[in-house]
């Protein structure tokens, strides 16, 4: 196919609009949008009747082989991008790690020489601040001024492996902030935890249950209210991430109500599951061993309604894949490594490829997220909130031409054998879902074409990154 396509009659959905609209797709941005465009023989035409067209899905929290404590996740820049894409997103943000033996300047150069030959979609980078001192600050300036890197992650839990202190952040949020950047935090009150999973232990609760226990939401209000309190003082914008409980959001809420520039995501499973699923001693719950764990019913509520009233602007994955069988594809201290001790167990669970069409389903069929906000949500805001705006995120004149063909009346029942990554089980398994993605595009190419890949290894590209546009 032609690298220049015209989508015909297609209902165009951004954040603000809803129309019914060819659009052209030439030299891989969006060239004219309108209606009856005549194109020459050298131009596919697409027919897109009934069909939603949608700016191409931006995951801003996606953990592609990142090394995590003795092991790796389980999806290849190449695997994870290519689910990404088959679930309609054309945009990633990773992690690159800052070690005790680079600075930040390393993290990203090492990332993108295994990123670079392998992804099929457009992607960046947080750089994962562990360590704060005069050099490090002078490097995170670089990576944003000559780098393209504007965003930098903190951790306030995992004392001893990720943990950064309250100071540091501090130093951090006060840099960034006055450049024109983003720290975002995984706020949990680390050292609290460790002592009650090492109680829980020494107790001999050591099912993959006692992960939810040992993490209670209280842990996650406290310190979401004390990186609040650090912006504040730092007079810089500040972003968290994976939000799971109403102990968090009321500190966002508020914080929102007094002007703070406080911005948050939450991910799908807290939308899809709460911690009912933890009332097992069956090693199978170990699928669900992510951080924060699975709430209640209750904290769903409120996510629902900070989505709806914009106290949540982002629902990204957080999709950290490890696999349920040890030595699946050859990985190795997976989730069962936890089998005799849950704080073993490598936290987090994938989800790259169901984001849209799972929130498509319990969100927009369910009547809880309009179209347009849907697409905000789960496109245009990540990229105003990353430096991403409006080259990804919207469906414009002269935007990148990152288009996801939406079918809305088909249905979809999901299983790990038919998904794209690596990962050997779904949350979703056997679960039926309204929606389907039936094309994306990558900047005007055809990358999935129904059940086909299209796409190519490598063809994904890095993308330089500006300042936040958070406000
Ligand atoms: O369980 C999770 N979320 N694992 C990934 C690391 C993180 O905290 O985001
Ligand atoms: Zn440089
Ligand atoms: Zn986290
Ligand atoms: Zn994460």
């Amino acid at each position: 196919m032609s690298s220049d396509t015209l989508i015909r009659n297609g209902r165009v959905i951004t954040a603000t609009d809803d129309y019914v609209a060819d659009v052209l797709m030439r030299a891989g941005v969006i060239h004219t949008i309108g209606r009856g465009i005549e194109v020459g023989e050298d131009v596919a035409v697409v027919d897109a009747t009934g069909l939603y067209v949608l700016p191409g899905g931006v995951d801003t929290h996606v953990h592609l082989e990142n090394v995590i404590g003795p092991t790796i996740t389980c999806d290849t820049f190449a695997s994870g991008t290519r689910a990404a894409a088959f679930g309609g997103t054309t945009t990633i943000v990773d992690f690159a790690l800052q070690t005790e033996a680079d600075s930040p300047l390393g993290a990203i150069a090492r990332a993108q020489r295994s990123a670079e030959s392998q992804v099929a979609v457009d992607y960046s980078v947080h750089v994962i601040i562990t360590r704060v001192d005069d050099q490090v600050l002078k490097d995170v300036r670089h990576a944003m001024r000559f780098e393209g890197v504007t965003s930098f992650k903190m951790f306030m839990a995992y004392p001893g492996v990720m943990m950064a202190d309250d100071a540091s952040i501090f130093r951090m949020l006060r840099q960034v902030g006055a450049d024109g950047g983003m720290v975002a935090l995984h706020a949990e009150n680390g050292t609290v935890i460790d002592l009650l999973i090492k109680e829980a232990l020494e107790a001999g609760h050591t099912s993959p249950r006692y992960h939810a226990m040992t993490r209670p939401a209280i842990m996650e209000g406290e310190a979401t209210h004390r990186g609040i309190r650090l912006a504040e003082l730092a007079e810089a914008p500040i972003y968290f991430v994976h939000v799971s409980s109403n102990e968090a959001l009321k500190h966002i809420v508020t914080a929102r109500a007094e002007g703070i520039p406080v911005f948050a995501e939450t991910c799908p499973h807290y939308l899809l599951f709460d911690d009912s699923v933890y009332a097992t001693d069956d090693l199978e719950i170990a699928k669900y061993v992510m951080t924060p764990p699975l709430r209640k019913p209750n904290d769903q509520k409120h996510l629902w309604r900070a989505l709806r009233y914009d106290d949540l602007q982002v629902i990204a994955t957080d999709h950290c894949p490890f696999c349920m069988k040890e030595g699946h594809l050859g990985y190795r201290l997976q989730k069962m490594r936890g089998k005799d001790d849950f704080s073993l167990i490598p936290n987090g669970a994938p989800g790259i490829e169901t984001r849209l069409v799972s929130l498509f389903d319990i969100g927009v069929m369910q009547g809880k997220l309009s179209l347009n906000r849907f697409v905000e949500l789960t496109s245009t805001t990540p990229a105003k909130l990353f430096g991403l705006f409006p080259k990804k995120g919207t469906i414009a004149v002269g935007s990148d031409a990152d288009v996801v063909l939406f079918d809305p009346a088909a249905s979809q029942t999901i299983y790990a054998r038919d998904l794209h990554g690596n990962c050997d089980y779904t949350l979703l398994e056997g679960r039926t879902l309204q929606g389907k993605v039936e094309k994306v595009f990558l900047r005007g190419q055809l990358i999935v074409d129904g059940a086909q890949w299209q796409g190519r290894e490598g063809m994904g590209q890095f993308v330089p990154r500006g300042e936040v546009k958070a406000f």
